[in-house]
């Protein structure tokens, strides 16, 4: 006698249907472009630091031991220490035929093929067959770092 309640759960409505298909695409749309996006950004250059600051950093005053010295071969150069806090560089190419000097003690710089000496305080020839001093070469010191110029 009572009359049928129409069903509470209708099937989903094509209305339905078309809705959810229509935000799965827009999430897709924005997903694309948000890649896009990121892809464009700039690039920052990041800094070089000492090397940009004029010079190449061959070692610490600390290195180099007072009355002494130490060779960087790769730079061509000896670094040496004649007195406390007083650097010096000169050439690491001996004057008399061109061999690398291979030691730095007791106030000179040594080479191996002819065994002639040379000055740490200014790279005169302290003992032959060289004749010519090593050429100077420029340094700086900067704090406790020694700086090829
Ligand atoms: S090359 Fe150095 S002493 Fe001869």
């Amino acid at each position: 006698m009572a009359p049928q309640a129409s069903s509470a759960f209708p099937a989903p409505s094509r209305r339905t249907v078309v809705a959810a298909v229509g935000a799965v695409g827009i999430a897709a749309a924005l997903t694309a472009c948000g890649s896009e996006d990121s892809s464009s950004s700039s690039s920052t250059a990041p800094s070089k630091g000492d090397a940009a600051a004029g010079g190449t950093v061959l070692a610490k005053t600390s290195d180099i031991p007072e009355g002494g010295g130490k060779i960087f071969k790769d730079h061509g150069v000896v670094v040496t220490q004649p007195s406390a806090g007083t650097f010096k560089a000169f050439s690491s190419t001996c004057t008399h035929q061109g061999c690398t000097v291979s030691g730095v003690a007791d106030g000179v710089i040594t080479c191996p093929c002819h065994h002639s000496a040379f000055s740490v305080t200014d790279g005169s020839v302290k003992k032959g067959p060289a004749t010519k001093a090593l050429p100077d070469k420029q340094i700086t010191v900067s704090g406790d770092s020694i700086k090829l110029a």
